[in-house]
C-alpha cells in the first residue's frame, strides 16, 4: 500500500492542483490531500478559513475513491509519519518554483530520508495558474470560472460579495 501526499494552503483548490491531485491518484494506492493552516500566509492569513479549504477539496475530488483531505499543521514529515505516507507529491510549474521547491525537499529529506519527494510537471494551461491569480480575477470581476471547479466558483462568488 503506497499513501502520498500532496500538501498545499489550497486557498482556494484550482485545476492545476487537481490536475496534480488526479495524476498523483494514478500513481499511488492512496492520495491524502494536505491543508495547511499556513495562518502567516498573506497579510490578513487564507482568504478561506482552514474547514472551508478541506470542504472544498473534498467537494472537488469526490470521484476519486482513493484520495482524501485532511487539515494540517506543524511539520509535514510529522503528518507523513502519522499518516504513515511514504511519499511528497508536488507540482512544479515553471523553473521559478523550483528553487523554493528544491529546498524544502532538501529540508524534508534531512528530517525524513524515508519520506520521497516526488514532482509532477504542471500541464502548459496551468502553468501560470495560482490560487492568488484566481482570488484577484474573482475579486475583481475577471472570468475565473475555467481555472476552478464549480463549488470553488460558487465560494468565491459568495466570498466576495460578503
Ligand atoms: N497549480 C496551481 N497553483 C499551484 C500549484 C499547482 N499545481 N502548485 C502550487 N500552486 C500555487 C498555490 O496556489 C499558491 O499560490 P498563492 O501563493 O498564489 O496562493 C502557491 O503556489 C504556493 O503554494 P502553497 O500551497 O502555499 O504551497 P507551498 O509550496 O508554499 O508549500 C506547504 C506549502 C504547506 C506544503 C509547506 O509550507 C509545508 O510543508 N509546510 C509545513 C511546515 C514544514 O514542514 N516545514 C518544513 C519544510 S520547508
Amino acid at each position: 500500500m503506497k499513501r502520498a501526499l500532496v500538501p498545499g494552503t489550497f486557498d482556494p483548490v484550482t485545476e492545476g492542483h487537481l490536475d496534480i491531485i488526479r495524476r498523483a491518484a494514478k500513481l499511488f494506492d492512496e492520495v491524502v490531500v494536505a491543508v495547511a493552516a499556513s495562518a502567516g500566509k498573506g497579510p490578513s492569513g487564507p482568504l478561506f478559513s482552514l474547514d472551508e479549504r478541506v470542504s472544498l477539496v473534498e467537494q472537488s475530488v469526490g470521484g476519486l475513491s482513493n484520495v482524501s483531505a485532511v487539515p494540517f499543521e506543524g511539520l509535514l514529515v510529522d503528518l507523513a509519519r502519522s499518516t504513515q505516507a511514504t511519499a511528497v507529491v508536488k507540482g512544479l510549474r515553471a523553473i521559478t518554483d523550483f528553487e523554493y521547491e528544491f529546498q524544502m525537499a532538501a529540508v524534508n529529506f534531512e528530517l525524513s530520508p524515508e519520506v520521497e519527494t516526488v514532482f509532477i510537471m504542471s500541464p502548459p494551461q496551468y502553468m501560470y495558474l495560482s490560487s492568488s491569480i484566481v482570488r484577484e480575477l474573482a475579486q475583481l470581476g475577471g472570468d475565473f470560472g475555467r481555472f476552478v471547479p464549480d463549488c470553488v466558483a460558487q465560494a468565491l462568488a459568495e466570498k466576495f460579495a460578503e
